[in-house]
C-alpha cells in the first residue's frame, strides 16, 4: 500500500514538470546548467506538462465561445469597461478597465504600485463592485495601515494575505470579486512546481493560470510586478506577451512625481501617460503636467530651453538643459539623459557644420529636467538651441517655445500637432514661438503671441543670439 502511494507520488511529481532548454527546445527531467544539445549555459527552465483531455467532444467548457459565429451575432458587451475614477489611470488604460482583462503594473520597488492599485480599488468598490486585493508581501494589517493613509475603507474592498495560487483561486471562486489584484506576482507560487516563487517558470505558470481565471470567471485582474529599469532580475518582461495591458510606473529617485506609461495595450493607445504626485495621503493625479515640469526652471539662464512633447493627446511643456564645457579629452564626452544619445550626436554635428560652432573640443551634456523621457523629433530644435545657448553662454528668453525637426543639411522640417503645442504654451504664458516655416501657414494664430518661422539652423542661431 505504502509503496503504491510512494510510487504514485513519485510518478506524479515526475510527470508534472519537465525542464526545457529555451534555446533549442531540448528536454530533460532534471535541471541542467548547460544544454547537452546546443551547449548553451543556463538555458533550462521548468515547464509544466498540461494534461490534454483524450475525448475532445467531452469538453463542455466555453462551447459557445469556441464555435464559429457570425461577426454580426457577437455583442460588443465584451468591451465594457469599469471606470476606476483615478482619472490618470483611466486615461492610460484607454478609458477604464476592460472586463475580464489582465493588466500588469511594473516598476521599481517603492514607486507606488501598491498604492495606486489600492486607490483604484477604493474607487471601484464605492461603485458597489466587489474587489479582492491579495498581498503576498504584507499582512492584511499592514495593507490596512496603508489603506487608512489613502482613505480606503469601503466594505466591498476585501483584503487577503496569501502566497499560494491555489488558495487565491479558491477565494476568487467563493467571493466572486469583479476585480482582483495580485501584489506581487513574484511572491505567488503554484504548488505543483518545484521552482522557487519569483522564478521565471513560477511567474509564467501563475500568470497563465490567473489569465485562465480572468477569462473564465470574468474577473478583471491587476498583476503587480517588480522590475528594474534593465528589466532584469524580477522577470515580468517574460509576461508582457501573456497579458492584455502592460503599464510601467516610473519616477526619479527623490522626486515626488511619478509617470505611468502604457507599453502595451490591447484596448487603447500606448501613447498616453498618466502623471501623479506622491502625497501624504496617496497618489494625486496631476492634470496640468506642464506647470509641474516647469515649476523649478531657472529663468534666463544659458542652456535652458522649453520644448513641447506630445504624449498621446496631451501636449506637455518640458525644460531641456544643456551644458557645454571645454575639454582636454581626445574623445569629448556626449552625455544625455531623457533624450536619444545618437540624435543629440547628430544635432551637435549639424551645429558644427551648418552653424559654424566649434563644439569638437567641448564636452556636451543634455538633460530633460524632471526625469521625463522625450523621443520625438519635434524637440530637435530645442536641443540645438540649448546646446548653442550654453556654448555661447547666452540665455534664451524664458517665454519662448521651440518646435521643429532638424535634418542633416541643417534644414528645419515640419512637425505634427503644432496648433495644440502652441496653444498649451500660450495658456502657460509663453509669448513667442520658433517653429518650422512649413508649419507657419496653416497655423491659427493668437494675436498676443509672436510666431517666427525658420527654415535652417543657421538662420535660427543668427536670429536668437
Ligand atoms: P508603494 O505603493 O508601497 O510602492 P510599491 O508597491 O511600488 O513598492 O509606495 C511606497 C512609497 O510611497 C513609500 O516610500 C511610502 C510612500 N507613500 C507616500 O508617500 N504616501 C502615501 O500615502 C503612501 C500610501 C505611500
Ligand atoms: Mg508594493
Amino acid at each position: 500500500m505504502l509503496w503504491e502511494i510512494c510510487y504514485c507520488f513519485n510518478h506524479m511529481s515526475k510527470q508534472k514538470s519537465i525542464y526545457s532548454c529555451q534555446n533549442c527546445g531540448h528536454q530533460s527531467p532534471k535541471w541542467m546548467g548547460r544544454c547537452p544539445e546546443c551547449q548553451k549555459w543556463n538555458s533550462f527552465v521548468e515547464e509544466r506538462l498540461v494534461e490534454i483531455p483524450q475525448n475532445l467532444e467531452g469538453r463542455t467548457f466555453h462551447d459557445e465561445v469556441t464555435k464559429p459565429q457570425s461577426i454580426q451575432n457577437i455583442s460588443a458587451a465584451f468591451s465594457e469597461r469599469i471606470v476606476t475614477q483615478v482619472s490618470e489611470l483611466d486615461r492610460v488604460l484607454g478609458g477604464g478597465l476592460v472586463l475580464g482583462s489582465m493588466v500588469l503594473i511594473g516598476g521599481d520597488p517603492g514607486i507606488g504600485k501598491s498604492t495606486i492599485v489600492l486607490q483604484a480599488f477604493q474607487a471601484i468598490s464605492s461603485q458597489k463592485i466587489p474587489v479582492l486585493y491579495v498581498s503576498g508581501e504584507e499582512s492584511i494589517y499592514q495593507t490596512k495601515l496603508r489603506a487608512e493613509r489613502i482613505g480606503a475603507n469601503h466594505p466591498n474592498l476585501y483584503l487577503m494575505s496569501e502566497t499560494q495560487l491555489e488558495n487565491v483561486v479558491e477565494a476568487v471562486r467563493k467571493l466572486k470579486p469583479k476585480v482582483l489584484a495580485i501584489d506581487s506576482v513574484q511572491t505567488l507560487y503554484a504548488a505543483g512546481l518545484e521552482s522557487a516563487p519569483g522564478s521565471v517558470s513560477q511567474i509564467k505558470e501563475v500568470v497563465s493560470r490567473l489569465m485562465y481565471l480572468a477569462k473564465r470567471e470574468g474577473v478583471t485582474t491587476f498583476v503587480i510586478g517588480h522590475v528594474t529599469k534593465e528589466g532584469a532580475l524580477a522577470g515580468p518582461r517574460v509576461l508582457e506577451h501573456l497579458v492584455d495591458t502592460v503599464l510601467y510606473f516610473e519616477g526619479e529617485g527623490g522626486k515626488a512625481y511619478r509617470i505611468l506609461r502604457a507599453v502595451k495595450n490591447r484596448f487603447g493607445s500606448t501613447n498616453e501617460i498618466g502623471v501623479f504626485e506622491m502625497t501624504e495621503s496617496g497618489l494625486a493625479g496631476v492634470a496640468n503636467p506642464s506647470e509641474l515640469f516647469l515649476s523649478e526652471r531657472p529663468l534666463n539662464t544659458p542652456g535652458s530651453v522649453i520644448v513641447s512633447a506630445v504624449e498621446g493627446t496631451r501636449p506637455m511643456l518640458v525644460e531641456l538643459q544643456s551644458l557645454v564645457t571645454p575639454t582636454t579629452l581626445a574623445l569629448p564626452r556626449r552625455t544625455t539623459i531623457g533624450v536619444d544619445h545618437n540624435r543629440v550626436s547628430v544635432l551637435v554635428a549639424v551645429l558644427e557644420k551648418r552653424a559654424d560652432l566649434a563644439l569638437y573640443n567641448h564636452d556636451i551634456y543634455v538633460n530633460v529636467a524632471g526625469g521625463l523621457r522625450v523621443c520625438e523629433p519635434a524637440v530637435d530644435l530645442g536641443v540645438v538651441t540649448a546646446v548653442a545657448s550654453s556654448f555661447l553662454n547666452k540665455a534664451v528668453d524664458a517665454k519662448t517655445l521651440f518646435l521643429g525637426e532638424v535634418g542633416l543639411t541643417g534644414e528645419i522640417r515640419a512637425v505634427n500637432h503644432v496648433q495644440m503645442r502652441a496653444q498649451e504654451a500660450f495658456r502657460l504664458g509663453f509669448r513667442r514661438c520658433f517653429l518650422p516655416k512649413a508649419n507657419l501657414k496653416k497655423l491659427k494664430k493668437q494675436p498676443q503671441m509672436e510666431y517666427i518661422g525658420v527654415s535652417t539652423v543657421d538662420e535660427l542661431i543668427r536670429l536668437i543670439f
